[in-house]
């Protein structure tokens, strides 16, 4: 049967590093607060003008396709996950085809937030496996920096989120102890408004009677965008951080769980969990829960922040450059955010 495999692996973090103090000059927070409840003590931030979403991107496809040894013209089709695009239309898959002078190749876009990466993951998994294409440039890269809300108002969602990007390239493989054992993904709508970013949108108050704190019909009157959505601020993410918190600390477990049950497996056979970083305290639950050692779980949030989409290939990435990752390993990829989605990814590297 054809597997597909991560034949090779990158990820591009802005130079700009910005430390918890450092974000005292812009809001009232503190670096004791940030630490105790996330893990987090520095993040890095693109280049205002000089850096995008797509041009990260571009940093860590090379990498990947370099440690993969294919070129440009070898990879066959693009799936790039990102809530943070260059444009809102169209996506950052054809600006990533254009910049790397691809072919006239498939390039689709992910709206799946946190878990994005492993939805990316999951769509060309099925298409290596249906034998459709051999090369697939999967990525997940975010420039949060530019579209958060450095007021104190903002201050639950801006101390977490960081820039950055990963890349994997995906190609077939028969050998039998080698590649991506399955995926599963999940979403539950109800709580989309929990954690999203409403405007610019099309919804026009229609999801009001919801009751979610952060509409407010008067500030967000039935435009595309107005001036009164950015007087109040309504043009940045909302998240009511503990409910978000209650249902990862269920859903990690469970899809994790989820995916070594459909291969036989359990939490004491993995070399290595890779998390989505939303939290360190996340992180550490997960492992208590499922019992898992230190040396089991990987975490890097504490320098890069919380960079979504790109936070697993990132994760995955350092942990591979790092030696914890060699051949044969069972290795986990899960992640949790908004919509909510989830998913997991149970792979032998
Ligand atoms: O990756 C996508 C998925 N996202 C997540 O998984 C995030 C899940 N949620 C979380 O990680 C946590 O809920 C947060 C880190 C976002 C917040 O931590 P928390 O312990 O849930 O804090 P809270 O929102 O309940 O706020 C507690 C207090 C509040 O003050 P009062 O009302 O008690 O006076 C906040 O105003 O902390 C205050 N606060 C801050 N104080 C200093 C909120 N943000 C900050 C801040 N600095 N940055």
């Amino acid at each position: 049967m054809v597997r597909s495999r991560i034949a090779g692996i990158g990820k591009y973090i802005p130079p700009h590093t910005v430390t918890n103090h450092d974000l005292i000059q812009y809001m009232d927070t503190s670096d004791e607060w940030i630490q105790e409840r996330t893990g987090i003590r520095e993040r890095h931030y693109a280049h205002r003008t000089e850096e995008t979403t797509t041009t990260m991107s571009v940093e860590a496809a090379r990498i990947a396709m370099e440690r993969a040894g294919t070129r440009a013209q070898d990879i066959d089709f693009i799936v790039f996950a990102t809530l943070s695009p260059d444009y809102y239309f169209p996506g950052c898959g054809v600006l990533l085809q254009r910049a790397m002078q691809m072919k006239e190749i498939g390039a689709l876009d992910i709206r799946n937030q946190c878990s994005g990466f492993l939805y990316a993951l999951s769509v060309a998994d099925q298409f290596i496996k249906t034998g459709t294409y051999k090369n697939i440039l999967v990525v997940g890269s975010e420039k949060h920096s530019f579209g958060l809300d450095f007021s104190t108002r903002g201050r639950n969602i801006s101390v977490i989120f960081g820039d950055g990007a990963g890349a994997v390239v995906l190609q077939p493989t028969e050998e039998q102890e080698q590649g991506i054992l399955s995926t599963h993904l999940h979403s539950d709508g109800e709580s989309a408004e929990l954690l999203a970013m409403y405007n610019p949108g099309t919804h026009a108050n229609h999801w009001a009677a919801r009751n979610y704190a952060a509409f407010n019909e008067s500030e967000i009157g039935d435009m595309f965008m107005s001036h009164a959505m950015i007087d109040n601020a309504q043009n940045f993410p909302f998240m009511d951080g503990q409910s978000v918190f209650k249902k990862a600390v269920v859903k990690f477990p469970e899809v994790i769980k989820e995916a070594l049950n459909a291969n036989g497996l359990a939490p004491a056979d993995l070399k290595l969990l890779i998390p989505h970083q939303a939290n360190l305290r996340i992180s550490q639950f997960v492992q208590q829960k499922l019992q898992l050692r230190d040396d089991q779980v990987f975490n890097n949030i504490q320098h890069y922040g919380n960079t979504t989409a790109a936070s697993v290939p990132i994760a995955l990435c350092e942990a591979w450059e790092q030696g914890r990752i060699q051949k044969g390993d069972l290795v986990c990829l899960a992640a949790f955010g908004s919509g909510f989605t989830w998913g997991s990814a149970l792979l032998k590297w």
